[in-house]
C-alpha cells in the first residue's frame, strides 16, 4: 500500500517541508489534508529557498501531481498569490495542482474575525496566525461555509453569505465595534477570484482512489503538528483541524485502510510558537542560544519560536495518537556544539510524577520537567551520509529516543539541503509498506 502519511510529532515547524520534499521525489501524488495558509513549509532546493503555505511541497518536483484535499481551508488570495509566485519562478501549476470541490474557503470575513477575536478582551489569547483558520472551520461545522464547488452557484453563495453574516454582523457591530459586512461586497471579491480558482477544481477524491488502485505512490502531507491538533493537542492552544494521521483519511477521501505507513517528524529538540504551556522550555539565556543556532523564527509570521529540550513524554504520546511507524529526526546538527543535552522523561505535577501526557492545559502548565542528562557529541554531524557515520554519542541519543518512544528512527536530517539526509528505514526508499 504505497500511501505514506507524514505528520508533525510536536508543535509544528518540525521541518516537515524538507522531509516531504525529499520523499516527494519518488511520490506520484502529494496531498495536503488539513489546515490552511497558517502553515509555512520551507524547502531549500539547489540553494533556492521556497516557502509554501497552501500548495503541497510536491510542486517542486516536475513529475508530481499535487492535491489540496477537502480537509484544507483555502484562502483564495493566498493561494492565487502563491501560484503566481511559483509561476514567476518557472514552476508550472496548471495540470499539476488540483483542489477538492469540498474544500472550504477562507473569506475576508474569517480573517477579520480571527484578528478581532485574538485582540478582544475576555477571549483566551491563542497566538493565532490570524489567517482566518479557526473561523473558517467554525463556519464549516456551523454549516454556513462556502466550498470551492459552490462558486459555480452564485445564488447559493449569496444565500449562505447572508445567513452567515446575520450572526457575524452582530459580533462585528456590538462585540468588536467594527463595520458590518454585506453579502454583495463579499461576493464581488470572491467571484473575482472564482475565475482563477475553478480551473484547479477536480474530483480529487476519485483521483486519489484511482491512484491507490493503480498502485501509485501517494504522500499525505500534514501541516502543523500533533500537539496543535484540535483533539489531541494542548487545547485550547491548538489549531482548528486534525493534524494527526487520522486527518489524512477524513481530509482526502482516501480511507484509513489505505494508509501504509505513518512517519512522524520531530526536531532533535522542541520548539513552539504562540501561546500555551511548554514544559521543556529553556530559560531565556539558553532559549536565545538554541533559537539562534536553529534559526527558529516562524516562516508564516516571522515570530520568534520558543525553544526547549526534546520532550520525550510528548513524543511518546504523539507516537501513540498517530500510530507512528517511524520517526524522522530533524535538525540533529543544531545540537552539534553542545557538550551536554537533556531530555524530558516525565513531568512532576504537584507531588506526583506522571509519565502520560496531561489532557488539560492547566495540568500541563503546572508540569515541571523531569529530565535526564545525556552526553553531547560535540562534533559535526553534517557530513554523515549513513547512520553509522554519525558520531557514536549522537547515535546513542537517537537510540535513546527509539527506546523511549518504541518507534524506530527511520530518517535523520543533518542540514537544510536535500542531500543532508540519512534514510535509515529502507521502506522509505522502496515504498513497500
Ligand atoms: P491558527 O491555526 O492560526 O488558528 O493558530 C493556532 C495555534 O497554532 C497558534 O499557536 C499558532 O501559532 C499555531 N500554528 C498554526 N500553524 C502553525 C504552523 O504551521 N506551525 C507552528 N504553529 C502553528
Amino acid at each position: 500500500m504505497p500511501v505514506l502519511t507524514v505528520v508533525g510529532a510536536q508543535w509544528g515547524d518540525e521541518g516537515k517541508g524538507k522531509i516531504v520534499d525529499l520523499l516527494a521525489e519518488q511520490a506520484q501524488y502529494v496531498v495536503r489534508y488539513q489546515g490552511g495558509a497558517n502553515a509555512g513549509h520551507e524547502v531549500v532546493v539547489g540553494g533556492e529557498n521556497y516557502v509554501l503555505h497552501l500548495v503541497p511541497s510536491g510542486i517542486l518536483h516536475a513529475g508530481t501531481l499535487n492535491i489540496v484535499g477537502n480537509g484544507v481551508v483555502l484562502d483564495p488570495d493566498s493561494f492565487l498569490g502563491e501560484i503566481a509566485g511559483l509561476n514567476k519562478r518557472g514552476i508550472k501549476t496548471k495540470g499539476r495542482l488540483f483542489i477538492s470541490p469540498r474544500a472550504h474557503l477562507t473569506l475576508p470575513l474569517h480573517k477579520a474575525l480571527d484578528a478581532a477575536r485574538e485582540g478582544a478582551d475576555g477571549q483566551t489569547k491563542i497566538g493565532s496566525t490570524k489567517r482566518g483558520i479557526s473561523p473558517t472551520y467554525m463556519d464549516k461545522a456551523g454549516r454556513v461555509g462556502l466550498r470551492l464547488a459552490d462558486l459555480k452557484d452564485p445564488r447559493y453563495c449569496m444565500e449562505q453569505l447572508k445567513t452567515s453574516l446575520q450572526e457575524k454582523n452582530v459580533l462585528f457591530r456590538h462585540l468588536y465595534k467594527s463595520k458590518p459586512l454585506t453579502a454583495g461586497v463579499l461576493w464581488k471579491a470572491i467571484s473575482a477570484d472564482a475565475k482563477a480558482l475553478l480551473p484547479y477544481m477536480a474530483d480529487t477524491e476519485g483521483m486519489l482512489n484511482a491512484a491507490y488502485k493503480a498502485g501509485k505512490r501517494v504522500l499525505m502531507e500534514g501541516a502543523q503538528g500533533t500537539l496543535l491538533d484540535i483533539d489531541f493537542g494542548t487545547y485550547p492552544y491548538v489549531t482548528a483541524s486534525n493534524s494527526t494521521a487520522g486527518g489524512s483519511a477524513t481530509g482526502t477521501g482516501l480511507g484509513p485502510t489505505r494508509i501504509g505507513y505513518v512517519l512522524g517528524v520531530c526536531k532533535a529538540y522542541t520548539t513552539r510558537v504562540g501561546e500555551g504551556p511548554f514544559p521543556s522550555e529553556l530559560d531565556p539565556k539558553r532559549d536565545k542560544v538554541l533559537r539562534e543556532l536553529g534559526g527558529e523564527y516562524g516562516r508564516t509570521t516571522g515570530r520568534a519560536r520558543r525553544t526547549g529540550w526534546l520532550d520525550l513524554v510528548a513524543l511518546r504520546y504523539a507516537a501513540q495518537v498517530n500510530g507512528l511507524d517511524g520517526l524522522a529526526i530533524t535538525k540533529l546538527d543544531i545540537l552539534d556544539t553542545f557538550k551536554e543535552l537533556e531530555v524530558v522523561v516525565a513531568y512532576k505535577i504537584g507531588s506526583k510524577v506522571v509519565t502520560g501526557f496531561p489532557a488539560t492545559t492547566a495540568e500541563l502548565a503546572k508540569a515541571k520537567p523531569v529530565t535526564v542528562k545525556l552526553k553531547g557529541w560535540n562534533a559535526p554531524t553534517t557530513g554523515a551520509k549513513t547512520f553509522a557515520q554519525l558520531p557514536k554519542v549522537a547515535r546513542a541519543y537517537l537510540n535513546y529516543i527509539e527506546k523511549f518512544t518504541d518507534v524506530k528512527v527511520a530518517l535523520v536530517s543533518v542540514g537544510a539541503e536535500r542531500n543532508k539526509t540519512i534514510v535509515v528505514d529502507s521502506k522509505l526508499k522502496s515504498w513497500k509498506f
